[in-house]
């Protein structure tokens, strides 16, 4: 089979196509016959450089790609929900056969880690979903359900996770603001934004307004900053961005919640709880991923570049045909 394989860190170069024998499912596991795989900023970060700096040059993840929608082709002696044939989606980044490997035609993973893709859904707007998904799901429902009337701030709106949330928040009747570079605007415009800001020509966090909820996927302030904008009692979510940064909401959210009534919170991702409520938000035409591709597996380093240069719409997808 095919695979998108690195022997080393380092920038998309790195990464080639190869031929590599294909991988036999474990007693409880499924084989995919992958169609579709979404790049994530995790795919991006572990390309360049390990996730903790202990010193190893050689990747243990050879194959990266967490996100997958496929075909299952295969099924383990043990394997209970599943069978050959099944359209299946999900997030492999804890799970896998040691994790990852979605960049390829097929890939074993444990049952639990896909669901079934709703039959209407391409394989693309599938891959496009698991992370970036729940982490709209998972930030925008933060302080529990939207109410009605409210004002709504999504920081990086035109990536993966705030061209999901602003659908997910919008069949509410509540006001949408994004933030991102003006080249996505007309994208982010007609997917729903009632208003855009250029991150590059004003600060949201010192232009004097006030928002019920801010989730942001590219926190680079520190907690303080944030809870100016905020109306009173109003929730800050965060779910990636600078890493000292993070670390300072974990440190003070308490302490913030004690003095001002507003909430800051890091969101972690809870891998494919939400993927059902995705299908049904997609099931009741809710929901429609912005896909920017999709790219082939050939092209894989275009790709991974087009995403780091950020100058993607939503997210990034390549099939594998
Ligand atoms: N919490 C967890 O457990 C968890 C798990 C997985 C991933 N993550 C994190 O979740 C985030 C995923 O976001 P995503 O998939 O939406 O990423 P994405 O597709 O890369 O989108 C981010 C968007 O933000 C824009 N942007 C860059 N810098 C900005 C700034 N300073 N202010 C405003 N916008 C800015 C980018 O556009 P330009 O670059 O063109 O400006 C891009 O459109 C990442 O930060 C990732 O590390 C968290």
């Amino acid at each position: 089979m095919k695979a998108l394989i690195r022997d080393r860190y380092g920038p998309p170069d790195v990464l080639e196509v190869r031929d590599i024998d294909r991988p036999a499912p474990k007693e409880r596991e499924l084989l995919v016959r992958v169609h579709a795989a979404s790049i994530n900023d995790w795919d991006w970060q572990m390309l360049q450089r390990p996730m903790l700096p202990l010193g190893f040059n050689t990747p243990r993840v050879r194959i990266l790609g967490s996100d997958i929608a496929g075909r299952v082709a295969a099924v383990g002696s043990g394997v209970q929900h599943f069978t050959v044939g099944d359209e299946v989606y999900g997030d492999l980044s804890r799970f896998g056969s040691g994790g990852w490997g979605g960049f390829a035609e097929y890939v074993c993973v444990p049952e639990v880690a896909v669901i079934r893709k709703p039959p209407r859904m391409t394989f693309e707007q599938a891959a496009a979903l698991p992370q970036a998904g729940q982490l709209a799901v998972q930030g925008l429902f933060a302080a529990g359900p939207l109410r009605s009337g409210q004002k709504i701030l999504i920081n990086g709106a035109g990536g993966g996770v705030g061209t999901i949330a602003i659908q997910l928040a919008k069949w509410q009747d509540v006001e949408v603001t994004g933030v991102d570079s003006a080249v996505k605007f007309e994208m982010m415009r007609a997917i729903g934004f009632d208003h855009v800001i250029d991150y590059r020509n004003e600060n949201f966090a010192r232009n004097g307004r006030r928002y019920d909820l801010i989730l942001d996927t590219k926190t680079t302030r520190s907690p303080f900053a944030y809870t100016r904008s905020l109306s009173p009692g109003g929730t800050y979510a965060t779910v990636g961005g600078d890493l000292s940064r993070l670390f300072q909401f974990v440190i003070f959210g308490w302490c913030i919640r004690q003095t001002t009534g507003k909430t800051v919170r890091l969101i972690m991702l809870k891998q494919n709880q939400d993927l059902p409520y995705l299908n049904e938000r997609f099931e009741a035409g809710q929901l429609i991923p912005v896909i920017d591709g999709p790219y082939r597996l050939s092209e894989a380093r275009e790709a991974f570049r087009h995403f780091g240069a950020g100058t993607h719409n939503g997210k990034v997808v390549i099939t594998m045909e």
